[in-house]
């Protein structure tokens, strides 16, 4: 039977740095605090107006293809992994295939937060193993930094996110040969979605967008991040055993595990519950902060650059974020 495996990985960050002493110089923040309550150092903001997450998206998908070894002409079927689209429509899957050169390829927008690319690799996995499609980009792509209220008000959330784009280039396994992707676990709780959420302009409000919302800072992302910080610690351990006892393996089996970077402390935390070596674990928060869907594949993608990883390592991907939503992925390189 056909299964789905990784071809290539690829990835991009904008060139313009953003220390935590930048931050504090615009709101009330410093190094300290964000350094002890995230982990994060500084993250990537596009150098100037104008740059949408497609933008970033190209070099990422270029990168895949070339470690791939294949033209990006041969990409026929896009999953855009965003919350942060360059416009609130068309989706930045079709901007993304146009800057490609790829008119007629499909292009699917993701909108699931923190988890988008678990989701994207679900379909993508799918899609592959039912011969819909052979060459599937699965793009995760952030610009957060047009998003962000960078003043005492919007501190808590302002230090936590940066831009940047990742890309998984996937393609059918050949006869015989093992699965890459052996599972992918996603879940949802809308109970939680107003917990973390950007609130207006909304379609469910006429008209959208109003003095008032601005005034009243609904168009700025909010979070209750001691609450989502009690759920991510409790559903990424949960759903990470959930798909290894379904695949027969156990946390020893695991060569590397690259969990999304929303919080150094929630993924410390994560890890000394399941008695699970710090040295193999994926962190990149230090340099990029929060890149939201773009941060598993960035996180994979560097890994294989520098060489922490080869092919037949077992990976195990986990995400906790906005919705919420949650899940977890097992493949084999
Ligand atoms: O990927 C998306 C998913 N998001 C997450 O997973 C985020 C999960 N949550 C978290 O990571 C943490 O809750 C935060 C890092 C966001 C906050 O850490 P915390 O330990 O929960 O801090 P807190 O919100 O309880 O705030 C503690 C103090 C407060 O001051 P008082 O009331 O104790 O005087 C805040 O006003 O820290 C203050 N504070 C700040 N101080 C300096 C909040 N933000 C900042 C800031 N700089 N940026």
């Amino acid at each position: 039977m056909t299964r789905s495996k990784f071809l290539g990985f690829g990835h991009y960050v904008p060139t313009k740095v953003v220390t935590n002493d930048d931050l504090a110089k615009l709101f009330d923040t410093s190094d300290e605090w964000i350094q002890q309550r995230t982990g994060i150092k500084e993250r990537r903001f596009i150098e100037h107006s104008g740059i949408g997450a497609s933008d970033l998206a190209v070099p990422a998908v270029k990168m895949a293809c070339e470690n791939a070894g294949v033209g990006v002409d041969s990409i026929d079927a896009i999953i855009f992994a965003t919350l942060s689209p360059d416009f609130n429509f068309p989706g930045s899957g079709c901007f993304l295939g146009d800057k490609l050169g790829l008119p007629g390829v499909p292009a699917l927008d993701v909108r699931n937060q923190c988890s988008g690319f678990l989701y994207s690799l679900q379909i993508a996995d799918a899609w592959i193993r039912c011969g819909m499609y052979r060459r599937v980009a699965v793009v995760g792509g952030e610009v957060h930094s047009t998003g962000l209220d960078f003043t005492d008000a919007g501190r808590d959330v302002a230090v936590l996110f940066g831009d940047g784009a990742a890309c998984a280039l996937l393609g059918p396994t050949e006869d015989g040969e093992e699965p890459g992707v052996l599972d992918v676990e996603i879940h949802a709780d809308g109970s939680g979605a107003k917990e973390l959420w950007l609130e207006a302009p909304a379609s469910a409000y006429m008209p959208r967008l109003t003095k008032e919302m601005i005034d009243e800072r609904k168009i700025w992302p909010a979070m209750n991040g001691k609450q989502v910080f009690r759920w991510a610690t409790k559903k990424m351990p949960e759903v990470m055993l959930s798909v290894l006892e379904r695949n027969g393996l156990s946390m020893s089996d695991i060569d590397l595990l690259v969990p999304h970077q929303a919080n150094k402390r929630i993924n410390e935390f994560v890890c000394q519950k399941l008695e699970f070596p710090a040295e193999k674990v994926v962190h990149n928060i230090e340099r990029y902060g929060n890149t939201t869907a773009a941060s598993i594949p960035l996180g994979l993608s560097e890994a294989i650059q520098q060489g922490r990883v080869s092919s037949g390592d077992t990976v195990l991907m986990a995400a906790f974020g906005s919705g919420f939503t949650w899940g977890a992925a097992l493949v084999r390189l």
